[in-house]
């Protein structure tokens, strides 16, 4: 998934002001760029408090996201009632009130960002804007998942009592900033994480194609994985290679460190997200990747949950992983595991 974080704040760093008006910080000539942008992405995500203060509709978006620890949300606010659009709520807690107008999604385990994610890109959700406030903003800061941050400046001062929602963003040496003016508005767009998914999507198809080598078997998926280390050798891998107990992204690991590879800082793809449980093996695929220090897992598809429910996304990104999803290719790697539906 690629995540862009977008707003707009006061030159003194306020999202909004403490009036119950929702004030508009954003000028003509921005707001031009943000529905852009907008058109451009398969979800939006805010927090409550933001749809709680605004009421925002967000109209012409395929899916409108919020999150809300106390499910304090009215189910007739425009979020939920106005246009055509797929809704989704993560919740702390179940909210009955609000399954009629939403898929809820409970998270007893506290919201997390990379739970919100990896839910999302289950549901095929590949492009992701996050619109605030500042606390759901910098919740995705914290766990670095962020690719993008649009900030529009407006010359306003909001100082001292009449400024709400304080939001300060300071981008690492490694982000390359691109400015603009548009009308009064001073936009950055700063860039973390480059896009790779020309390079990635080249090797994801390579994996795939590699599992269709695999003889379908009823106890496991059929699987290909490439690793391509920092000095650009690849090794190559499909479920049950050379040990019916062997996973694919085992095989390839197996034959990088036969050779005394260095896998830090490697990339694996695999056309089935990493596994978290192993009966037949001491060690699952994705405690074999954290343990070779590879830096980034690239993958098609989430492991359904037919066998066992794996969690390797979410356990990866905890880890610092880097983890990039293609849920639009995860069609092709389920018809070659077409045995398991049948
Ligand atoms: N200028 C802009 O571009 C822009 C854009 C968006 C918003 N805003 C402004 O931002 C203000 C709101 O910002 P805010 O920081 O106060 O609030 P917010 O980020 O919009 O929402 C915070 C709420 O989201 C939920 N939440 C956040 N993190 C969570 C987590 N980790 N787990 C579970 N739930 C979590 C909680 O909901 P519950 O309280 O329901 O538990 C929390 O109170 C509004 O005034 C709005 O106008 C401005």
């Amino acid at each position: 998934m690629r995540i862009t974080l977008s707003y707009a704040t006061s030159s003194d760093g306020y999202l909004d002001d403490c009036s119950n008006e929702r004030l508009i910080l954003s000028t003509p000539e921005d707001w031009e760029a943000v529905y852009a942008l907008r058109r451009e992405q398969d979800a939006i995500l805010i927090g409550a408090e933001t749809l709680r203060r605004d009421n925002p509709s967000l109209k012409h978006v395929p899916t409108r996201v919020v999150i809300t620890r106390s499910g304090n949300l009215d189910p007739e606010a425009q979020f939920f009632t106005v246009g055509e659009a797929r809704r989704i709520v993560f919740s702390e807690k179940p909210v009955p009130a609000l399954e009629s107008v939403a898929e809820v999604i409970c998270c007893e385990e506290g919201i997390k960002a990379r739970r919100i994610v990896t839910e999302l890109e289950r549901r095929g959700i590949n492009r992701l804007m996050v619109e605030g406030g500042a606390k759901t903003l910098q919740l995705f800061l914290d766990e670095g998942l962020a690719d993008v941050v649009r900030r529009a400046v407006n010359p306003t001062i909001l100082a001292g009592e009449r400024g709400y929602a304080p939001f300060r963003f300071v981008p690492d040496d490694n982000a390359t900033i691109r400015y603009e003016q548009l009308g009064a508005m001073e936009v950055s767009t700063i860039t973390l994480h480059p896009d790779h998914s020309k390079e990635e999507r080249k090797e994801l198809a390579a994996a795939i194609d590699l599992s269709r080598r695999c003889t379908p078997a009823e106890g496991s998926y059929c699987v290909g994985a490439v690793i391509v280390t920092t000095d650009g050798t690849r090794y190559t891998g499909y479920t049950h290679e050379t040990s019916p107990t062997h996973h694919a992204e085992q095989e390839a690991l197996k034959k990088a460190l036969a050779t005394g590879a260095n896998l830090r800082g490697a990339t694996i793809y695999a056309s089935m997200e990493p596994c978290t449980i192993r009966k037949s093996e001491p060690e699952s695929c994705t405690q074999l990747i954290l343990k070779h220090g590879l830096r980034k897992v690239v993958f098609a598809c989430y492991e359904p949950n037919k066998f066992v429910r794996c969690d390797g996304a979410c356990t990866l990104r905890a880890a610092g992983v880097e983890v990039r999803v293609y849920p639009d290719l995860a069609d092709e790697v389920l018809r070659i595991n077409a045995h398991h539906w049948k």
